[in-house]
């Protein structure tokens, strides 16, 4: 399915705001709120980055992976990793956290990045690779990034002690 962004960051905004309280119906300055919120998350993410946050097909569990992995990174935040590896190469994958936005989005880029690749390419994705195709993080939250490709590399271990 398509996303539609502009509605997607509306509606993020939307229940932003609702959650402290200002309602379109009662606030005069609504939109004007919701601009500001809008333009303030499309400074900090690229538009791809963004997307992936909203877009979030691949944020499931894989039934029956043949490759998984569960890392806790240092701020308490757990990235899984699900493949399924077919021939030497990655034909499924997909990821879950109970982390930070920042972090849905590496996990997101991290599988799509790895889909389609040979466990060898797969093993190269590392934070730089998954940050520069996100068109780079705030540096608070590249560590997201490194969570997101070590919990890959795992997966790919566990791919390969499983077809030995
Ligand atoms: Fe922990 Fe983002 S803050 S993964």
């Amino acid at each position: 399915m398509l996303l539609d962004l502009a509605k997607a960051l509306k509606d993020w905004a939307t229940e932003n705001l609702e959650n402290i309280g200002v309602y379109k119906d009662k606030s005069p300055k609504f939109e004007e709120f919701q601009q500001k919120l809008i333009e303030g998350l499309k400074k900090t993410y690229s538009e791809e980055a963004l997307s992936l946050f909203f877009n979030r097909t691949n944020m499931r569990p894989l039934p029956s992976p043949n490759g998984f992995a569960k890392l806790t990174g240092p701020c308490g935040d757990t990235m899984q990793i699900y493949l399924k590896v077919e021939n030497g190469g990655v034909t499924e994958a997909s990821f879950d956290t109970d982390g930070c936005m920042p972090s849905i989005i590496s996990g997101a880029m991290v599988v799509q990045l790895a889909r389609g690749k040979s466990l060898n390419e797969a093993q190269q994705i590392d934070q730089d690779t998954v940050l520069k195709a996100l068109g780079g993080l705030p540096d608070e939250s590249t560590h997201c990034a490194l969570l997101a490709a070590n919990t890959l590399k795992e997966a790919i271990k566990d791919a390969l002690s499983r077809s030995q």
